[in-house]
């Protein structure tokens, strides 16, 4: 499978579905799938990491699997585990046959009682697939060992089975917002891609795409506020994600223009620690205090 044509033709397919992707990530996503290599991308909250895994499928027609790490996820979650309720049934509805201890062993170690988890599920599928492996940084470093298998072979190996290889290499997206160091061993199999806040002319163009009917003026009043308040020490810095609510907000309230009153009234929709909404207010005399 051929997942994009070259660097620009990535861009395009992006762009119509919804996701507009600067130059560094139109070519990292595009020599992922070249090279089918995994991609790890990094960068600060709601800048679009999660985004592009989707937008990848969306754009491809492929599946997106989704594996949400979280602190204490396990190989039961992220792989594969034996359902071992419905193997204790079957034991004991064999317990009335001559049936031997191994042939009954063989019986239960098979794909009937297997419960397939993501990592899992992405390497058996047929279709062209994308595996998303999001916040990998909030799990516990030993899960990374288990997805070392996965990320440089493509395969991952159940004892009682056998190894499963991918007939179909899935597109592995892996996501971090860099709260821990992620080890070299899944660094050195990955691409990386830096994703960072966008400059003010393509952070515009994704409030106009996904904001219907705002107008040009108000994008980049809102744009041109972002930024200045980005540029503050602040606990949580205004994402892409608040700039969009914060855009829907005002054309909602049908506003035209980002006045004091109206930063006023809405800067909760950006900022949401009081602290940040402090020091906004005191260093970009955005409101009178
Ligand atoms: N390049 C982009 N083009 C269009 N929308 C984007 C882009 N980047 C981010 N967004 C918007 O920002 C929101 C947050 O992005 P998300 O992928 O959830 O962030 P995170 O980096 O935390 O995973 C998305 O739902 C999407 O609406
Ligand atoms: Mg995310």
């Amino acid at each position: 499978m051929t997942w994009f044509d070259s660097a620009a033709d990535a861009e395009k397919k992006l762009s119509g579905s919804g996701y507009l992707a600067d130059q560094a990530t139109a070519t990292t996503t595009y020599l992922a799938g070249a090279l089918e290599k995994p991609l790890l991308v990094e960068g600060p909250a709601g800048v679009g990491k999660t985004e592009l895994a989707k937008a990848i499928a969306r754009s491809t027609g492929a599946e997106l699997i989704r594996l949400q790490c979280y602190e204490g996820l396990d190989e039961a979650r992220a792989l594969y585990e034996w359902n071992y309720k419905k193997q204790l049934l079957r034991i004991q509805a064999s317990q009335g046959d001559d049936q031997t201890w191994s042939e009954t062993h063989d019986d239960i170690f098979t794909e009937e009682f297997l419960l397939s988890r993501p990592l899992l599920t992405a390497i058996r599928k047929e279709t062209s697939t994308v595996l998303l492996i999001d916040e990998v940084d909030k799990t516990d470093v030993e899960v990374e060992g288990l997805l070392l298998e996965v990320l440089s072979d493509f395969q991952v190996t159940i004892p009682e089975l056998g190894t499963i290889t991918a007939t179909r290499r899935p597109m592995v997206l892996l996501t971090s917002n860099a709260t821990r160091e992620l080890s070299e061993a899944v660094r050195r199999r990955c691409l990386y891609l830096h994703i960072d806040y966008p400059d003010a002319e393509r952070e515009h163009a994704i409030l106009v795409g996904q904001v219907p009917g705002i107008e040009e003026k108000l994008a980049r009043e809102i744009v041109d506020t972002v930024t200045r308040l980005r540029a503050l020490e602040l606990r949580k810095a205004p994402s892409i994600a608040e700039s969009v609510d914060w855009a829907r907000t005002l054309v909602a309230l049908g506003t035209g223009t980002l006045d004091q009153a109206t930063i006023d009234a809405t800067l909760g929709v950006v900022l949401k620690h009081s602290s940040d909404i402090d020091r906004a207010v005191r260093e970009l005399k955005l409101r009178q205090a």
